[in-house]
Protein backbone atom coordinates (compact mmCIF):
# COMPACT_ATOMS: atom_id res chain seq x y z
CA UNK A 1 0.00 0.00 0.00
CA UNK A 2 2.46 2.11 1.07
CA UNK A 3 6.91 1.63 -0.07
CA UNK A 4 8.92 4.56 0.52
CA UNK A 5 12.50 4.04 -0.43
CA UNK A 6 15.52 6.16 -0.21
CA UNK A 7 13.60 8.66 1.44
CA UNK A 8 15.88 12.37 2.07
CA UNK A 9 14.43 15.40 3.42
CA UNK A 10 16.07 18.42 4.95
CA UNK A 11 14.90 21.39 7.16
CA UNK A 12 17.01 24.61 5.41
CA UNK A 13 20.27 23.18 5.47
CA UNK A 14 20.05 20.38 7.94
CA UNK A 15 20.06 16.88 6.15
CA UNK A 16 17.58 15.39 8.70
CA UNK A 17 15.72 11.55 6.77
CA UNK A 18 19.13 10.21 5.34
CA UNK A 19 17.48 7.55 2.95
CA UNK A 20 14.08 6.01 4.44
CA UNK A 21 12.89 2.82 3.40
CA UNK A 22 10.32 1.29 4.63
CA UNK A 23 6.74 -0.26 3.44
CA UNK A 24 3.25 -0.81 5.06
CA UNK A 25 0.82 -3.30 3.51
CA UNK A 26 -2.57 -2.93 3.27
CA UNK A 27 -4.13 -4.22 6.70
CA UNK A 28 -1.58 -3.90 8.39
CA UNK A 29 -0.58 -1.57 11.89
CA UNK A 30 3.14 -0.74 11.25
CA UNK A 31 4.91 1.22 14.22
CA UNK A 32 7.78 3.31 13.54
CA UNK A 33 9.78 3.84 16.59
CA UNK A 34 12.59 5.65 17.97
CA UNK A 35 14.39 8.28 20.20
CA UNK A 36 13.17 12.01 20.57
CA UNK A 37 14.39 13.49 17.65
CA UNK A 38 15.02 10.36 15.47
CA UNK A 39 13.23 11.76 12.22
CA UNK A 40 9.82 10.06 12.69
CA UNK A 41 7.52 13.29 12.47
CA UNK A 42 9.53 14.10 9.32
CA UNK A 43 9.13 10.68 7.89
CA UNK A 44 5.22 11.20 8.07
CA UNK A 45 5.45 14.69 7.05
CA UNK A 46 7.64 13.88 4.39
CA UNK A 47 4.84 11.39 3.28
CA UNK A 48 2.05 13.69 3.58
CA UNK A 49 3.70 16.03 1.53
CA UNK A 50 4.42 18.73 4.53
CA UNK A 51 8.39 19.24 3.66
CA UNK A 52 9.33 20.84 0.39
CA UNK A 53 13.03 19.59 0.03
CA UNK A 54 12.61 15.64 -0.36
CA UNK A 55 14.49 13.51 -2.59
CA UNK A 56 13.40 9.75 -2.85
CA UNK A 57 10.52 7.46 -3.51
CA UNK A 58 6.85 7.63 -2.00
CA UNK A 59 4.45 4.94 -3.80
CA UNK A 60 1.08 4.83 -2.73
CA UNK A 61 -1.57 2.36 -4.30
CA UNK A 62 0.90 2.07 -6.71
CA UNK A 63 1.40 5.61 -8.00
CA UNK A 64 4.56 8.09 -6.66
CA UNK A 65 3.23 10.46 -4.92
CA UNK A 66 6.52 12.43 -3.99
CA UNK A 67 5.71 15.64 -5.76
CA UNK A 68 2.33 15.66 -5.30
CA UNK A 69 0.63 18.33 -3.06
CA UNK A 70 -0.58 17.19 0.33
CA UNK A 71 -3.93 18.00 -0.50
CA UNK A 72 -3.87 15.47 -3.39
CA UNK A 73 -2.03 12.84 -1.22
CA UNK A 74 -4.91 13.03 0.64
CA UNK A 75 -7.68 13.07 -1.91
CA UNK A 76 -5.88 9.50 -3.02
CA UNK A 77 -7.24 8.40 1.01
CA UNK A 78 -3.89 8.93 2.24
CA UNK A 79 -4.84 10.47 6.27
CA UNK A 80 -2.71 12.10 8.47
CA UNK A 81 -2.98 13.37 12.63
CA UNK A 82 0.10 15.21 13.35
CA UNK A 83 1.34 15.47 16.38
CA UNK A 84 -0.42 18.99 17.36
CA UNK A 85 -3.80 18.25 17.13
CA UNK A 86 -5.56 20.76 14.96
CA UNK A 87 -8.92 20.77 16.23
CA UNK A 88 -10.72 23.78 15.83
CA UNK A 89 -11.51 24.66 19.45
CA UNK A 90 -14.19 26.75 19.03
CA UNK A 91 -16.45 24.92 17.17
CA UNK A 92 -18.88 21.77 18.38
CA UNK A 93 -17.75 18.49 17.87
CA UNK A 94 -19.68 17.97 15.09
CA UNK A 95 -18.51 21.44 13.21
CA UNK A 96 -14.67 20.00 13.56
CA UNK A 97 -16.24 16.52 12.01
CA UNK A 98 -18.08 18.65 9.20
CA UNK A 99 -14.57 20.21 8.66
CA UNK A 100 -13.56 16.95 7.67
CA UNK A 101 -15.94 16.36 4.78
CA UNK A 102 -15.18 20.01 3.99
CA UNK A 103 -11.49 18.99 3.64
CA UNK A 104 -12.84 15.94 1.68
CA UNK A 105 -14.89 17.55 -1.16
CA UNK A 106 -17.81 15.02 0.30
CA UNK A 107 -19.90 17.33 1.66
CA UNK A 108 -23.26 15.20 0.18
CA UNK A 109 -23.50 12.51 2.85
CA UNK A 110 -22.91 14.62 5.62
CA UNK A 111 -25.53 13.15 8.34
CA UNK A 112 -24.35 9.65 7.18
CA UNK A 113 -20.97 10.45 7.72
CA UNK A 114 -21.51 11.82 11.02
CA UNK A 115 -23.40 8.79 12.02
CA UNK A 116 -21.33 7.00 10.66
CA UNK A 117 -18.15 8.03 12.67
CA UNK A 118 -19.85 8.82 15.93
CA UNK A 119 -20.86 5.08 16.13
CA UNK A 120 -17.10 4.22 16.40
CA UNK A 121 -16.20 6.92 18.85
CA UNK A 122 -18.83 6.29 21.00
CA UNK A 123 -16.82 9.32 23.46
CA UNK A 124 -17.81 11.75 20.92
CA UNK A 125 -20.88 10.53 20.04
CA UNK A 126 -21.81 11.72 23.76
CA UNK A 127 -20.66 15.25 22.91
CA UNK A 128 -21.04 15.78 19.45
CA UNK A 129 -22.85 20.06 20.46
CA UNK A 130 -20.14 20.54 22.89
CA UNK A 131 -17.10 22.83 22.22
CA UNK A 132 -14.10 21.17 21.09
CA UNK A 133 -11.62 23.20 23.23
CA UNK A 134 -14.10 21.94 26.92
CA UNK A 135 -13.15 18.88 26.01
CA UNK A 136 -10.04 16.96 27.92
CA UNK A 137 -7.14 16.42 25.97
CA UNK A 138 -7.16 12.38 24.99
CA UNK A 139 -10.95 13.16 23.85
CA UNK A 140 -9.18 16.03 21.84
CA UNK A 141 -7.09 13.80 19.97
CA UNK A 142 -9.92 10.98 19.20
CA UNK A 143 -11.71 13.88 17.68
CA UNK A 144 -8.24 14.52 15.64
CA UNK A 145 -8.69 11.23 14.96
CA UNK A 146 -12.03 11.16 13.95
CA UNK A 147 -12.00 14.08 11.85
CA UNK A 148 -9.34 12.48 9.77
CA UNK A 149 -11.65 9.46 9.79
CA UNK A 150 -14.46 11.43 8.30
CA UNK A 151 -13.50 11.39 4.64
CA UNK A 152 -12.73 7.54 4.82
CA UNK A 153 -8.74 7.36 4.11
CA UNK A 154 -7.65 3.77 3.35
CA UNK A 155 -4.46 4.78 5.31
CA UNK A 156 -3.89 6.60 8.38
CA UNK A 157 -0.43 8.06 9.87
CA UNK A 158 -0.38 8.90 13.69
CA UNK A 159 1.72 10.50 15.24
CA UNK A 160 1.90 10.21 19.02
CA UNK A 161 -1.80 9.86 19.59
CA UNK A 162 -1.37 8.77 23.40
CA UNK A 163 1.05 11.80 24.18
CA UNK A 164 -0.20 13.69 27.19
CA UNK A 165 -3.48 11.44 27.83
CA UNK A 166 -4.63 9.97 30.91
CA UNK A 167 -4.43 5.97 30.75
CA UNK A 168 -8.29 5.26 30.12
CA UNK A 169 -8.46 7.18 27.12
CA UNK A 170 -5.27 5.28 26.14
CA UNK A 171 -6.90 2.36 26.14
CA UNK A 172 -9.82 3.56 24.42
CA UNK A 173 -8.03 4.82 21.57
CA UNK A 174 -5.90 1.89 21.49
CA UNK A 175 -9.30 -0.24 21.67
CA UNK A 176 -10.06 2.27 18.24
CA UNK A 177 -6.99 1.21 16.67
CA UNK A 178 -7.73 -2.46 16.50
CA UNK A 179 -10.96 -1.54 15.29
CA UNK A 180 -10.61 1.04 12.78
CA UNK A 181 -7.98 -2.39 11.52
CA UNK A 182 -10.88 -4.24 11.80
CA UNK A 183 -12.76 -1.75 9.02
CA UNK A 184 -9.70 -2.12 6.67
CA UNK A 185 -7.52 0.59 7.56
CA UNK A 186 -4.12 0.88 6.79
CA UNK A 187 -2.23 2.27 10.70
CA UNK A 188 1.31 4.02 9.83
CA UNK A 189 1.54 4.76 13.85
CA UNK A 190 4.45 6.43 16.09
CA UNK A 191 4.40 6.13 19.77
CA UNK A 192 6.70 6.47 21.93
CA UNK A 193 4.30 3.98 24.29
CA UNK A 194 6.74 1.53 22.55
CA UNK A 195 5.05 -1.70 24.56
CA UNK A 196 1.33 -0.63 23.61
CA UNK A 197 2.20 0.45 20.34
CA UNK A 198 3.93 -3.13 19.40
CA UNK A 199 1.41 -5.18 21.06
CA UNK A 200 -1.32 -4.12 18.95
CA UNK A 201 1.46 -3.77 15.17
CA UNK A 202 2.22 -6.36 13.02
CA UNK A 203 5.53 -5.20 12.49
CA UNK A 204 7.98 -2.18 13.48
CA UNK A 205 10.42 -0.39 12.36
CA UNK A 206 13.36 1.47 14.66
CA UNK A 207 14.47 4.46 13.39
CA UNK A 208 17.77 6.70 14.67
CA UNK A 209 19.08 9.75 13.33
CA UNK A 210 17.34 9.77 9.81
CA UNK A 211 17.65 6.33 9.46
CA UNK A 212 15.74 3.03 10.12
CA UNK A 213 18.21 0.51 12.01
CA UNK A 214 15.79 -2.38 12.74
CA UNK A 215 12.94 -4.03 11.02
CA UNK A 216 11.21 -6.96 12.57
CA UNK A 217 7.48 -8.06 14.03
CA UNK A 218 6.25 -6.49 16.42
CA UNK A 219 6.27 -9.75 18.62
CA UNK A 220 10.25 -10.17 17.86
CA UNK A 221 10.80 -6.19 19.38
CA UNK A 222 8.45 -6.65 22.12
CA UNK A 223 10.77 -9.39 23.27
CA UNK A 224 14.09 -7.47 22.86
CA UNK A 225 14.44 -5.67 25.40
CA UNK A 226 18.17 -4.50 24.36
CA UNK A 227 16.72 -3.05 21.54
CA UNK A 228 14.21 -1.10 23.27
CA UNK A 229 16.45 0.36 25.63
CA UNK A 230 18.66 1.39 23.15
CA UNK A 231 16.38 3.04 20.58
CA UNK A 232 13.16 3.74 22.20
CA UNK A 233 14.34 5.72 25.77
CA UNK A 234 12.85 9.11 25.18
N1 LIG B 1 10.85 22.74 11.30
C1 LIG B 1 12.09 22.32 11.59
N2 LIG B 1 13.18 23.06 11.28
C2 LIG B 1 14.42 22.63 11.55
N3 LIG B 1 14.70 21.44 12.12
C3 LIG B 1 13.67 20.66 12.44
C4 LIG B 1 12.30 21.04 12.20
N4 LIG B 1 11.49 20.05 12.63
C5 LIG B 1 12.30 19.09 13.12
N5 LIG B 1 13.60 19.45 13.01
C6 LIG B 1 14.76 18.63 13.43
O1 LIG B 1 14.71 17.41 12.72
C7 LIG B 1 15.12 16.31 13.55
C8 LIG B 1 14.05 15.24 13.51
O2 LIG B 1 12.87 15.77 14.11
P1 LIG B 1 11.50 14.97 14.17
O3 LIG B 1 10.49 15.93 14.66
O4 LIG B 1 11.25 14.31 12.88
O5 LIG B 1 11.84 13.87 15.26
P2 LIG B 1 10.89 12.84 16.00
O6 LIG B 1 11.49 11.49 15.82
O7 LIG B 1 9.51 13.03 15.59
O8 LIG B 1 11.07 13.27 17.53
P3 LIG B 1 10.02 13.32 18.74
O9 LIG B 1 10.00 11.94 19.31
O10 LIG B 1 10.64 14.28 19.71
O11 LIG B 1 8.72 13.80 18.22
C9 LIG B 1 15.38 16.92 14.92
O12 LIG B 1 16.76 17.08 15.06
C10 LIG B 1 14.67 18.24 14.88
O13 LIG B 1 15.33 19.18 15.68
MG1 LIG C 1 7.80 13.65 16.54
Amino acid sequence: MLVIEGLNAWYERSHILQGVSLKVDEGEIVSLIGRNGAGKTTTLRTTMGLVDKRRGSVVFNGEEILDLPAHIRFRRGLGYVPEERRIVGGLSVRENLRLGLVAAANKSREAEAIDRIAETFPRLKERLDQTAETMSGGEQQMLAIARAMVSEPRMIMLDEPSEGIMPVLVDEMFELFANMRKQGITILLVEQNVERALGISDRAYIMDQGVIVHAAAAATLLADKEIQDRYCSV
